[in-house]
């Protein structure tokens, strides 16, 4: 018999609250979480920062992290929780300890729940299954980034809807809304955690970029997904445009003409103006200004940016109170 606790995955067991992939969630749990951003954004400080009250969450990073790493940590004290940061460098990993023995030691030190971000795909699994705790995907290799794919859900929702519809989704939400998503998709856990997540709620995705950064079987992130290599074609149907940096890191030996990829794939204000004069431009950050994006169009109306951050931490909330009163999930707003 599986503990109330826990939920089963392709037959492995995740302690419940787990946020692994957004495959793992079905549409009334991406519309619960939304619901739950919602409730936590509108609290006073007060309230909301007795939810977590006393409870104990690490973070556990083996990447570099600006927003991620830092809007969870904020989330997580708006809600009254201890956090603890243990890093690649500075801790025993470099030394050598492993993922599973760093995460029975601090779950040893009472930690409820782990944010881990690790350069190997499928790494949260492993530790999710061997410490027995929720753990929430911070982003794992080129495989997934779940709470981005939702705060990049709310950003949607909330810029074409408005607040009070970005508070509940269904299969039906995004239909006539087609994102077009722009870049290094081969190396980005951010596309595929888009690509999985959004056509389930209706909407059209398109993946654009040349050939190297955008293999033909990209089409298998997901069911419905196109592919256009012409990035103007693209962006005339599109109502979001999400760009994408080029992950050098990750490149491994793979050379780009920089010059060309400007010229055919930068979004410019030029090209927004005739392309896609309306639509909304989205960057999960960091950016490299001048490469995939030019400043006018980071710093131009049709930039939601900075708001992705924003309902990053709002969303991260909501994802902490479900790591760690899941099964409590409704009480624990009241
Ligand atoms: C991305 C990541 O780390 O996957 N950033 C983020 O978390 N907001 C994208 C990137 O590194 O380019």
């Amino acid at each position: 018999m599986q503990e109330a606790s826990e939920v089963s995955v392709s037959g492995s067991r995740y302690a419940a609250g787990s946020l692994l992939s957004v495959a793992h969630l079905t549409v009334n749990e991406v519309s619960e979480i939304l619901a739950q951003t919602a409730r936590i954004a509108a609290m006073p400080h007060a309230t909301r920062v007795e939810i977590l009250a006393g409870r104990r969450i690490a973070l556990l990073f083996y990447e570099s992290s600006t927003r991620t790493r830092t809007s969870f940590e904020l989330a997580a004290k708006s809600l009254g929780a201890t956090t603890t940061l243990v890093s690649d460098k500075s801790s025993s990993i470099e030394k050598g300890e492993s993922l599973k023995d760093t995460g029975l030691t601090l779950r040893a030190l009472g930690a409820e729940c782990i944010i881990l971000r690790h350069a190997s795909s499928g790494a949260p699994f492993v530790l999710a299954r061997e410490t027995g705790l929720p753990v929430l995907n911070a982003g794992d290799g080129m495989h997934e980034h779940p709470s981005q794919a939702l705060l990049d859900l709310r950003t949607i929702l909330t810029r074409l809807y408005g607040a009070a519809r970005a508070a509940a989704v269904d299969e039906r939400t995004l239909e006539g809304v087609t994102v077009v998503i722009t870049g290094d998709i081969l190396h980005s856990r951010v596309a595929r955690s888009n690509a999985m997540l959004l056509p389930r709620l209706g909407a059209r995705v398109i993946l654009c970029g040349p050939e190297k950064l955008l293999p033909e079987d990209a089409r298998r992130m997901g069911a419905g997904i196109e592919l256009e290599r012409d990035f103007d074609r693209a962006l005339r149907q599109a109502q979001v445009a999400m760009m994408l940096r080029i992950q050098k890191e990750r490149l491994a030996g793979l050379e780009l003409d920089l010059a060309d990829y400007i010229a055919r794939y930068q979004l410019n204000g030029e090209r927004l103006a005739a392309s896609a004069p309306k639509a909304v431009v989205m960057h999960p950050g960091p950016m490299i200004r001048g490469l995939e994006i030019a400043d006018d169009v980071a710093d131009g109306p049709q930039s939601a940016i900075e708001e992705q951050v924003d309902h990053g931490l709002a969303v991260r909330s909501a994802l902490l109170v479900r790591a760690i009163c899941a099964g409590e999930f409704e009480s624990a707003t009241v």
